[in-house]
């Protein structure tokens, strides 16, 4: 009767059933923002302009909530399940949409993709899934989700068409998921040394965590995954080897791997291992981020290591600046920073990390010759998801080569993620205040 088309659309009626207010809650979640609290109430307003007699002043807001699929009259079409969407899913969706990861529903079967169908037609049709930014342009990269135009239509087509299933026959084999471990399963799992408690509200300070391996001699993993326990509350993990007798607990050099929305899983290529030496413990560094409502987590980090020993260590490099003052309400200030490749290195892939204001980051090489490339451009940074942009092909960078990484910020009101525009911003842990950072993974 009220011709509903998302979820959390509110209609508010009076007495004589005459629709008065139609539209959002509230203004706190957007499809790419959240906020703390909201700015404006818009129904509690509306129903208290209308108990007060009063005309409502706002009688309608967009709404931002998930489309709601209806049952299909007829499904016939050239466009199947089976045949057309279930290769696309698997290729660009799967990996994120199974059960127990960060996605909010699989897209394994055919009952699951027509539940989502009308969604699933919105967010691809918008670019809003799957998550990518680089700029095409720049960069052939073998992670690379994004969808062609031919790919989108299909999605698009199904959907209009009615969702047909299609013949069984034609669907291909199914991709294994191995308990939610996006690297199969790993040959050992550690977990943090206790349950994590996170309050209701409030900012939690990142937590530090220390696990021992008992490693009792030089381990090479070729692949590791860290995992939240509780995917509500974890904004991001990021487990580092502390080696036996360190001083520093915590260096970007030993750097083992992530865990952060959009980021994968380390995946070295063969003969390539990353070097856990005796003796060493895992420091975990954790940050929550609280619901409203007090939770737990404990999270863990799974390893696979090297059937024969490799020939080549795998490291992580941050290019960074950390003494940049972001003026209160410019939309587009730069922030620079460089590193002077000291020794040939091959590059496997980067991943620009900034913030709520980040914008856009790019990463340029000067060869020793002066020839320029530009590695990696990411046009529109969305700080939701930490994409990390591995190379199609590792890439030789010669001695004295130089990286610029260039990021873009935008502290004005008109950046919908901004959590003040009214103040400066500086260096910080907390996601309203930034971080210039573009990593390198490369091979010594
Ligand atoms: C890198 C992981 C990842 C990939 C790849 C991915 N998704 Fe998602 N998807 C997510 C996450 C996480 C959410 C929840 C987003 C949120 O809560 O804001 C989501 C949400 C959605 C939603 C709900 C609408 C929304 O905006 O929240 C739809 C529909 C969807 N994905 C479809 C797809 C389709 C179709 C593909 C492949 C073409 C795909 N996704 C690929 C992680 C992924």
């Amino acid at each position: 009767m009220l011709g509903i088309h998302r979820t959390s659309e509110a209609f508010l009626l009076d007495q004589q059933r005459v629709v008065r207010y139609h539209g959002r809650i509230d203004d706190r979640n957007s499809y790419t923002t959240k906020k703390d609290k909201a700015e404006r109430e818009d129904l509690k307003l509306a129903a208290t302009e209308l108990l007060d007699g009063k005309p409502v002043s706002v009688p309608e807001t967009p709404v931002e909530g998930c489309l709601i699929a209806r049952p299909k009259k007829s499904s016939t079409g050239p466009v199947t399940f089976t045949k057309d969407v279930l290769p696309i899913f698997q290729k660009a969706c799967q990996e994120c949409h199974h059960a127990g990861t960060a996605a909010p529903f699989s897209l394994l079967t055919y009952g699951d993709a027509v539940n989502w169908s009308a969604m699933i037609k919105e967010v691809v049709q918008e670019r809003r899934m799957p998550p990518w930014h680089a700029d095409p342009r720049h960069g052939h990269f073998s992670n690379n989700r994004a969808l062609s135009p031919a790919e989108i239509k299909t999605l698009v087509d199904w959907v209009e068409q009615g969702t047909p299933e299609g013949k069984a026959e034609d669907a291909p084999p199914a991709k294994e998921f191995a308990d939610g471990w996006r690297i199969g399963k790993p040959d050992v799992i550690f977990e943090i040394p206790k349950e994590v408690s996170i309050p209701a509200n409030g900012t939690m300070p990142y937590k530090y965590m220390v696990t021992e391996t008992n490693f009792k001699e030089d381990m090479w993993i070729e692949a590791a995954e860290a995992r939240p326990g509780n995917r509500a509350v974890v904004h991001h993990i990021i487990v580092f080897t502390m080696l036996p007798g360190a001083k520093k607990p915590i260096s970007e050099k030993n750097w083992i791997v992530a865990a952060a929305p959009g980021d994968e899983p380390l995946r070295l290529p063969p003969g390539v291992g990353r070097k856990i030496p005796a003796g060493s413990k895992l420091v975990w560094q954790l940050h929550y981020t609280p619901t409203g409502k007090p939770e737990t987590d404990r999270s863990q980090v799974g390893f696979k290591f090297c059937k024969t020993p490799p020939e080549k260590t795998a490291r992580v490099y941050g290019i960074d600046n950390k003494r940049f003052i972001i003026p209160s309400g410019n939309a587009n200030y730069r922030v620079e920073a460089r590193h002077t490749v000291g020794h040939p290195v091959t590059l496997l892939g980067m991943m620009p990390h900034m913030h709520l204001r980040g914008k856009s980051f790019e990463y340029k090489a000067t060869y020793p010759d002066g020839r320029t490339e530009v590695l990696l451009s990411v046009p529109q940074f969305d700080f939701n998801w930490q994409n990390s942009y591995r190379l199609e092909k590792p890439l030789l960078i010669p001695e004295g080569t130089k990286i610029d990484c260039v990021a873009q910020f935008d502290n004005s009101p008109g950046n919908p993620a901004n959590t003040d525009a009214t103040t400066k911003v500086t260096w910080g842990d907390q996601t309203w205040e930034e971080m210039m950072i573009g990593y390198l993974d490369f091979i010594e």
